[in-house]
């Protein structure tokens, strides 16, 4: 991997859990704990390649539409990752913060989501972003409303206002712009995902299904990545 360009933040669109259990002759559900399982995976396989952030989109502001059973589902899945992860926050060294507006969420997930981001501040590996209840737009909104509240208290003049400042406001404060954005399953669409962070990215859409996107498939996105001539506004990056 030593001649490989690794991309600093990866995000991911883990598309084609329902497809991939279909075919299988198994509920939903089923394809949705395959792909958690197939996250934790994917998790060591980025940190053991340099990959220093990892975003995913686990559940969007437009996943309220589905079915009662899917979305409990979704929850039970997260409910247990995050009581899993509070436990492992030691040992798995990863950083996990969530990206969305969380008070949508039951009242003891809220609580699990703010324990797992404090008790893994300070380690120094990974770092995993979970976007949850998360929609760009809902986000952006989200970030000028508070712009607007910190103009009118006097906190920023409008003049200060710059790209700079505005992603201060952005649930990603803090985070380096994806270098590289994966969606499985063949869909070619951003779906409301990162769309302020995602302006410079490089896009890949295998045609893998994400409960079976393992770890060779990520090596070869990156693979395809490093073969890419990167612009940021007609630089090429040498
Ligand atoms: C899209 O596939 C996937 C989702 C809406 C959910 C993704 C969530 C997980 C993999 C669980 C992650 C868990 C944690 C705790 C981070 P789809 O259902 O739209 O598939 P389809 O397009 O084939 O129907």
């Amino acid at each position: 991997m030593e001649e490989w360009k690794i991309p600093t933040h990866i995000a991911i669109i883990m598309d084609g859990n329902g497809r991939w259990a279909k075919k299988r002759k198994m509920p939903r559900s089923f394809g949705h704990q395959q792909g958690a399982k197939r996250l934790e995976e994917l998790c060591r396989t980025a940190a053991e390649i340099g990959v220093k952030y990892l975003t995913v989109y686990a559940f969007s502001t437009e996943n309220w539409t589905r079915s009662e059973d899917e979305i409990t589902t979704l929850m039970k899945i997260l409910r247990n990752y995050l009581a899993d992860s509070i436990k492992k926050a030691k040992e798995n060294n990863m950083r996990i913060r969530v990206l969305g507006d969380i008070t949508r969420l039951d009242l003891d997930i809220q609580e699990s989501i703010q324990r797992l981001e404090k008790v893994s501040a300070p380690n120094t590996g990974l770092n995993f972003q979970i976007a949850l209840n998360y929609g760009s737009r809902n986000e952006m909104i989200r970030a000028v409303q508070q712009v607007v509240k910190d103009c009118q208290e006097g906190k920023i003049a409008v003049e200060e206002l710059d790209e700079t400042v505005f992603s201060s406001y952005l649930d990603t404060k803090g985070i380096p712009d994806p270098d590289l954005l994966i969606r499985t399953s063949g869909e070619q669409r951003l779906s409301n995902y990162l769309l302020w962070q995602c302006a410079y990215s490089e896009f890949y859409f295998p045609e893998v299904l994400w409960p079976d996107f393992d770890k060779n498939a990520l090596k070869e996105a990156v693979r395809q990545y490093t073969a890419r001539d990167r612009r940021f506004g007609g630089v090429y990056e040498s």
